[in-house]
């Protein structure tokens, strides 16, 4: 190689070298940028909640480049406000708030939208659209399927009869307004099916459930079906109606589908039917990340849902290591 030709060869290398080292600069750059994303849970004592903080740290452990707060709202609207507005005065790259209930999560989680926090609503609405992004299951589409089972399991479109007890969830949630619509689009058309309660909440709790199941039995000899709006309520109403000989004559839907529990106790043959719920935690933070990173999210993702029978109880607890 003559002298002059190497100089070149010697200077081009040297360029690209220099180019390769910028980009790998820029990309360690990118990589480099942390983000501080808070994330404000209603409460930590319910399982589905349990099962949601392991997702979303779960999740937070995969990049290392996010600092991920997570507060408990102790099931309390005001607490769970403070720690919206603590959040805020933290400066957070981005929120995620799984509410309480819709009203009383609405001045804080705009308080944050106006401090131009991208807001990311989790599972539970509040009462704006000006969030970055909802990310939650179709509680109506949910609620439609429970519907539809029961009137199969108390004998078919058109010849469906029986008395069912529903017991809803939190009265200031959208997901139990939902799940009770979308119940009624199938039962109300049905006019051998009775209701026997008029909005009665045990506030998505077990113990609740039970106390509402156990005056339910009570003042009815005859009760087909109960709607669970969660299965820790379908549980604790089944429970009830065990404690007093009755779960045998009755079908018990619930909602939530967790393997330890509602999958579970389908599979025992306690809950009829459950229907999958899946928590938001893993995508909620994948999209935040994804919306910091400079991508476009969009303003809804709907979360997959499932039917949940003895048919596929065992193989889902199998799934799942259990
Ligand atoms: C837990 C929970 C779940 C339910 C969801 C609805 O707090 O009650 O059981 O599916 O919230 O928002």
């Amino acid at each position: 190689m003559k002298r002059r030709e190497f100089t070149r060869l010697a200077a081009i290398t040297a360029a690209l070298v220099a180019s390769t080292m910028l980009l790998q600069g820029g990309s360690a750059f990118a990589q480099d940028k942390k983000f501080k994303i808070g994330f404000s849970q209603v409460t930590t004592i319910e399982p589905w909640r349990a099962q949601f903080n392991k997702d979303i740290i779960a999740e937070a452990a995969k990049h290392p480049n996010v600092e991920l707060i997570v507060t408990d709202g102790e099931d309390k609207t005001e607490k769970q406000v403070a720690d919206v507005e603590n959040l805020i005065r933290q400066e957070v790259d981005a929120l995620l708030v799984s509410p309480k209930e819709s009203a009383g999560l609405t001045g804080v989680v705009q308080q944050a939208i106006d401090a131009k926090i991208p807001v990311f609503v989790l599972d539970r609405n509040v009462e704006t659209d000006q969030y970055t992004q909802f990310v939650g299951g179709d509680n109506k589409l949910i609620g439609r399927a429970a519907g539809e089972y029961a009137v199969e399991l108390l004998g078919g479109a058109g010849k469906a009869t029986g008395n069912v007890v529903e017991i809803w969830g939190g009265m200031g949630t959208q997901p139990a307004h939902d799940r009770h619509d979308g119940f009624h689009e199938f039962t109300d058309k049905e006019p051998g099916i009775k209701n026997l309660l008029d909005q009665q909440s045990g506030d998505w709790k077990q113990d609740q459930a039970y106390n509402l199941m156990a005056t339910a039995l009570r003042n009815n000899e005859k009760i087909d079906l109960v709607y669970g709006h969660n299965d820790p309520m379908a549980y604790g109403a089944y429970l009830a109606a065990k404690d007093v000989g009755r779960e045998k004559d009755i079908k018990f839907i619930g909602i939530d589908a967790l393997p330890p529990e509602g999958v579970t106790w389908v599979n025992n043959g306690e809950l009829t039917a459950t229907f999958l719920y899946a928590t938001p935690g893993a995508e909620g933070l994948r999209q935040a990340i994804k919306f910091l990173n400079g991508e476009k999210v969009e303003k809804t993702i709907t979360l997959d849902t499932m039917k949940v029978t003895k048919e596929n109880a065992a193989q889902i607890m199998k799934d799942n290591g259990l």
